[in-house]
């Protein structure tokens, strides 16, 4: 997953593959056992891909160290895992392709550390043959942290966290792995009335769909980037989508229970001078329409702006994740109510 989702990932698995273990979160990576059949994690949806690890080794920091790695791949067996992946055995003709990344200090490439790798899976799995980075059955993934590696198997197509190829996607689109943390995080009830203020192409709206929603109600200013949300998601009868300025929201006080949104922070989306009026605007309406027990869930880089207009408009402000995204780092932010006193409660106001 995107890294900094790693906690997101984990309360999803807990929640939804009950049977799993969680073992240990890596940056972008969370580790579990999972006694069930290897589809039930493609249920997760904050992950970007889902894979069956099947080795985790010790590695060396030097060139000479890539003959020790070839061997020791040598030597894993990969054949459950890819049956696993292929949902049939590999045979004579499975093509493979070793993609690795690589952290740490090692006088070798992540390039030199695949072909070690591959060398070491074509010596050990007879009749398989090396694929190419688009034409390829099995994906194998070598993650080089310090002195270790993990090799893993992918079960996930590459289409798994675009949600198919059916999705439309403005510019400044958050990725739906991301867009469904954000959901996640409001804590999806049955009755909820839930909107994205600036909803782009509706990605967050999207993924706030396949739960229970007493309504999920989208809108932007731009009629562009709603002609997307509408291909997106104007078929679900509980969704209803409009043009609008945040600023200014047509929705009557008090009414919503859940705001998800991804701020406009970046300079393709608004002017940098813009932005403290705007959060101030948008924390005011925030406010306004959100139930007393209601709250949001907020994306934005622009953290300083947010969390001043936020307390001004009498939220409360939690930071709940820094993400690395594109070269950013945007951070998800959780707005509630204050207690009445104005202040906020010793133990954020549970009883
Ligand atoms: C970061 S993008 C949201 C992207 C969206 N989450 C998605 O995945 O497609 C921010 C959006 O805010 C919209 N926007 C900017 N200022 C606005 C305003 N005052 N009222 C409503 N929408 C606004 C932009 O048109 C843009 O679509």
């Amino acid at each position: 997953m995107l890294p900094g989702l790693e906690l997101v990932a984990e309360s999803e698995i807990r929640a939804k593959l009950p049977e799993a273990s969680l073992q240990e979160s890596l940056r972008g990576k969370v580790l579990f056992g999972a006694a069930a059949s290897p589809d039930r994690p493609l249920a997760l949806r904050t992950v970007d891909n889902v894979y069956v690890l099947a080795g985790r080794f010790p590695v060396g920091p030097r060139r000479a160290h890539l003959k020790d790695l070839e061997s020791t791949m040598a030597r894993l067996d990969l054949r459950e895992a890819a049956a696993a992946a292929l949902g049939r055995r590999a045979g004579k003709y499975t093509s493979f392709y070793v993609n690795a990344s690589r952290a740490g200090k090692h006088t070798y490439s992540r390039f030199e550390a695949a072909e070690a790798a591959a060398r070491g899976v074509l010596a050990r799995h007879a009749g398989w043959r090396p694929g190419s980075a688009t034409e390829h059955d099995l994906e194998l993934r070598l993650d080089v942290v310090g002195d270790e590696a993990l090799l893993s198997v992918r079960l996930t197509p590459p289409a798994f966290r675009f949600r198919g190829a059916g999705r439309a996607f403005s510019p400044a689109a958050l990725r739906p792995p991301v867009a469904h943390a954000l959901v996640w995080l409001s804590g999806p009830e049955p009755d909820d009335r839930f909107v994205d203020p600036f909803c782009g192409s509706g990605t967050i709206l999207a993924e706030r769909l396949p739960y229970p929603a007493r309504r999920v109600i989208g809108g932007d200013r731009s009629a562009e980037a709603l002609a997307a949300a509408h291909e997106n998601v104007a078929g679900d009868r509980r969704v209803s989508l409009q043009q609008w300025d945040a600023r200014r929201l047509p929705l009557s006080s008090q009414t919503i229970d859940k705001v998800v949104t991804n701020l406009p922070f970046g300079r393709q989306v608004l002017n940098q001078a813009e932005i403290p009026a705007v959060y101030r605007a948008v924390s005011e309406e925030i406010a306004r329409v959100l139930t007393p027990r209601g709250g949001a869930v907020v994306l934005t880089e622009q953290v300083t702006p947010l969390e001043i207009a936020a307390r001004d408009a009498g939220l409360a402000v939690e930071p709940v994740a820094t993400l690395s995204l594109k070269g950013l780092n945007p951070k998800v932010l959780r707005l509630r109510y204050h207690s009445r006193t104005g202040r906020e409660e010793p133990n954020g106001g549970k009883r």
